[in-house]
């Protein structure tokens, strides 16, 4: 979406973003359409309770985009988004493996009372889901053609979260999940590095 008198960063860019329902997701994807990308929503749905789907809000300020329902847990549902990009916009430039859960916001537990369910529930999405996200988006990327003139041939972006690097009382299992999440980003920058395919992580952190 090009606005008149704008210059836009992302232009024709073919851009998934996991979790794109609700939250940092939905403003990532809204950010990036403004910025003349096309986004593909993910998300386990479109819309939480009476909210507006995020690919309607893009599609009501003029952007390109769809919404395609995943498990970023599930390697099937995760080939299936790649797939499914391709299939409709011709490549991928960018994936944000932004989807994550964190129980322990609302209910911390030290240690020792941890429950072994939620770091299984938890690192399946946090870890999994992002190597997944990694593992499907690299190989895509590194299939395609190189824009023409374009420097990178495509960005991994995983979100992590300042627990992943400072831990916090109470919660173990986010912060192992977030920790991992840096540590796949370094392996993976290195495997993508000399194809020109650049992995980063964000660690958002609130006060
Ligand atoms: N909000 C913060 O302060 C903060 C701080 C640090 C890190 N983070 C990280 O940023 C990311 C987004 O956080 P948020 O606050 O926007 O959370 P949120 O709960 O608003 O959004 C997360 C989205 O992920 C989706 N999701 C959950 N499980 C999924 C699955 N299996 N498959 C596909 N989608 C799934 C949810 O449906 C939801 O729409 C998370 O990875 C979170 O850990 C957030």
């Amino acid at each position: 979406m090009e606005r008149k008198g704008q210059s836009c960063l992302l232009t024709d860019q073919v851009a998934i973003v996991t979790g794109a329902s609700s939250g940092i997701g939905r403003a990532v994807a809204l950010a990036f359409i403004r910025q003349g990308a096309i986004v593909v929503c993910s998300d386990l749905v479109a819309a939480p309770g009476d909210d507006q789907p995020t690919h309607e809000l893009i599609a009501k300020e003029g952007g390109r985009g769809m919404f395609v329902k995943t498990d970023v847990s599930s390697e099937e549902s995760m080939q299936h988004l790649v797939s499914a990009t391709v299939k409709e916009y011709g490549r991928l430039d960018i994936i944000i493996n932004n989807a994550g859960i964190g129980p322990e916001a609302r209910d911390p537990k030290p240690i020792w009372e941890s429950e072994m369910q939620s770091f299984d529930a938890v690192h399946r999405i946090n870890v999994r889901g992002v190597f997944l996200g990694c593992k499907y988006a690299s190989a895509q990327m590194i299939s395609q053609e190189k824009k023409p003139g374009a420097v990178k041939a495509g960005s991994i972006i995983n979100m992590s979260s300042i627990l992943g690097i400072l831990g916090k009382s109470g919660t173990p299992v986010y912060a192992t999940a977030k920790g991992a999440v840096l540590s796949l980003t370094r392996a993976v920058a290195m495997d993508l590095g000399p194809h020109s395919i650049h992995c980063y992580s964000i660690l958002p952190g609130c006060g």
